[in-house]
């Protein structure tokens, strides 16, 4: 997700070299882990705002001051963004500014309700210059610290909290104006934000690494919270003025680790961003009464409801969650879909047409394989729509339409949290069909959409209770094979666990479909042989249960080590299986979102264990931009 740098500091800290520039460009760095398309910076000096922002890395901002530098000041603030609503252009970068260029504002988050926000300003005259929500939020602010205040005792804060209360989404907002020259303005809503408390000057920051080189005094800011800062300030309210006390802690992190966010790897760190990964993904894309609104999947719903055909392209765990997505999608939308390995796909002569929906997966956008196929299918006149987590990336480019996974950036080779995003904005495009093909009731889709809403806190109740699981782990380092085990979509889930085995852990670890078990491959259970089970709900099809308890006692039978994955209150597993680990009950189709997880922290706690650098696994790219 986005970074975010405030700095209010007094002259004697000037003296020591902390300009807020400095302050604020050396914490963007600090944040660069955190993966950007866009960097900005504002500071207040001589009565007036100086903003510098630029596409692409740190580096073309940096040498953007450097040929055109502002003024000294003792207060800024810094941005670099993971573009969300609008591409990663100059004019989309942050910070954003209003009230006639003297306000600035910097955002990480997504403000649900920007577009009528923006009609209203609109009315009022408001000339916008990018396609932001950010710049609809700063127009906001702006609006209010200039109208509600007519300039007299103007306060950012009041202004700040008077938006805020009109804000919906997901927000981290800081603002300075240039009549208030010795301020920094903050406001708090599911985003993270973290106060540094110094001598004689005050930071904040999206975490701690955008301040850790100056302080290690930092307040956790709790939700819906303003915070105003000055040199020797820091003055914390809710969004009505009432006054809030913020708990001091001191950071014991060092840099490296502050960027992972205390985890020891980016791998488990965003094992662990999971709950809020399908969060973003799902927010803002419904509303109450279960009607989707996938702005930006923008092709004509009468050639929508013609598809006859879906055909889903992707590579490795994106074609994982593709299957998954068949699962759904056919249950939902009785359309026919197929899976395809993208780099197998225009090899064999494919029959695609202008009925033909083509989606691709693919976390980075740029997977050269899915691009191609891409390609070739649009050659054939199929419409189509990826799904993504880089916004502006080549493959979201060239589809007709994209459905952005808000993952944030994934910086782990192996695939997590994107994976379980992608399933989830999967589900969201299934139901979309659905719903304008009249396949199943509103009622039904409100239901789906219900269940999908308890998932980011059943992942949490996963990764809480993972200890026993981490030992079990750490216990198999020497492994030297792992089967895995899936019946429906459970098969998809048993492929990505052996795949995150296979390329963290370099295990030889192989997925099969439960069923297929006899057909040849149960020949490969000898005594002691490790065989993960991805077992449905009991609750669900009643033969789809059964038949995967059996499978379990047939390799049990003939001696493997049983660990399997089930539902909570599951006990049919109990006298067959090794160990259990129970997942929230949840509906069979998205069973995926819960029964992924363990194999995910199985593969990362046991590659740790082997002492390899679970992020940077051998032989393998982030981005395969090769064919
Ligand atoms: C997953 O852990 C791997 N890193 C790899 O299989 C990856 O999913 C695949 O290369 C596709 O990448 P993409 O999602 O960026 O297209």
């Amino acid at each position: 997700m986005c970074g975010i740098v405030g700095y209010v500091g007094n002259s004697s800290r000037k003296e020591a070299g902390h300009s807020a520039l400095d302050v604020v460009v050396e914490g963007l760095r600090r944040l660069e882990y955190r993966g950007y398309d866009s960097a900005g910076v504002a500071v207040v000096a001589d009565g007036s705002i100086s903003s510098r922002k630029k596409s692409g890395k740190l580096s073309n901002l940096i040498a953007e001051l450097e040929a055109d530098p502002v003024p000294e000041s003792l207060t800024g603030i810094g941005h670099t963004r993971w573009a969300t609503h609008g591409g990663p252009t100059d004019q989309n970068a942050h910070p954003h500014l209003s009230d006639g260029g003297r306000l600035a504002v910097i955002h990480n988050g997504i403000i649900e309700n920007f577009a009528e926000l923006k009609q209203e300003l609109l009315a009022k005259g408001v000339v916008f210059a990018s396609e932001t929500d950010t710049e609809v939020a700063a127009a906001l602010i702006g609006d209010i610290f200039r109208t509600e205040f007519d300039g007299d005792g103007a306060n950012l804060t009041q202004a700040m909290r008077l938006a805020c209360q009109r804000l919906e989404g997901a927000f981290t907002l800081l603002a300075v104006h240039a009549d208030q020259p010795d301020v920094v303005v903050a406001a708090r809503r599911n985003s993270p934000l973290v106060v540094g408390l110094g001598d004689g000057e005050n930071f904040l920051g999206s975490d701690v690494s955008g301040f850790i080189d100056y302080t290690r005094r930092a307040v956790e800011l709790g939700q819906d919270q303003i915070v105003t800062i000055t040199a020797e300030s820091v003055d914390i309210t809710d969004f009505f003025g009432k006054p809030a006390e913020g708990k001091e802690y001191h950071v014991d992190w060092d840099p490296a680790s502050a960027e992972k966010g205390g985890f020891s790897s980016f791998m488990e760190k965003e094992i662990h961003d999971q709950p809020d990964a399908v969060a973003q993904t799902l927010l803002g894309r419904s509303d109450l009464d279960g009607k989707l609104t996938l702005d930006e999947v923008r092709i004509d719903p009468e050639l929508l409801k013609q598809v006859n055909k879906i055909i889903v392209l992707a590579c490795g765990t994106a074609a994982y969650a593709g299957l998954v997505a068949k699962y759904a999608i056919e249950n939902w939308c009785r359309i026919p879909t197929e899976v395809e390995l993208a780099h197998e796909f225009r090899y064999r002569d494919p029959i695609v047409d202008s009925n033909t929906l083509v989606v691709s997966i693919s976390q980075s956008g740029e997977t050269m394989d899915t691009l191609m196929a891409v390609r070739y299918a649009r050659e054939q006149g199929a419409k189509t729509i990826s799904i993504c987590n880089t916004n502006g990336s080549t493959i979201p480019r060239e589809s007709d339409a994209v459905l952005y996974t808000h993952a944030g950036p994934e910086i782990a080779v192996a695939s997590t949290k994107a994976f379980l995003a992608q399933i989830t904005a999967a589900y969201l495009l299934g139901l979309y069909l659905a719903q304008l093909r009249g396949n199943i009731f509103s009622g039904q889709i409100k239901d789906v959409l219900a269940d999908l809403s308890k998932i980011p806190a059943k992942i949490q109740h996963i990764l809480d209770g993972a200890g026993p699981l981490r030992e079990l782990a750490r216990s198999m380092k020497d492994e030297k094979s792992v089967l895995f085990l899936g019946r429906h979509v459970g098969y998809p889930v048993a492929l990505e666990g052996a795949l995150k085995l296979k390329e963290i852990a370099y295990i030889h670890a192989e997925g099969f479909a439960a069923g297929e078990l006899k057909h040849g491959p149960i020949a490969l259970i000898d005594d002691g042989q490790p065989v993960f089970v991805v077992v449905p709900s009991p609750r669900g099809r009643d033969s789809l249960h059964s038949k995967v308890v059996s499978n379990i006692q047939e390799v049990r039978a003939r001696g493997a080590r049983t660990l399997v994955i089930a539902e909570e209150g599951d006990e049919s597993v109990k006298d067959y299986a090794e160990h259990v680990f129970y997942v929230p009950e949840t509906p069979t189709l998205l069973m995926p979102l819960l029964t992924t997880v363990p194999l995910q922290i199985f593969a990362a706690e046991l590659a740790g264990a082997k002492g390899y650098d679970v992020d940077q696994p051998r032989n393998l790219a982030k981005s395969v931009t090769v064919e």
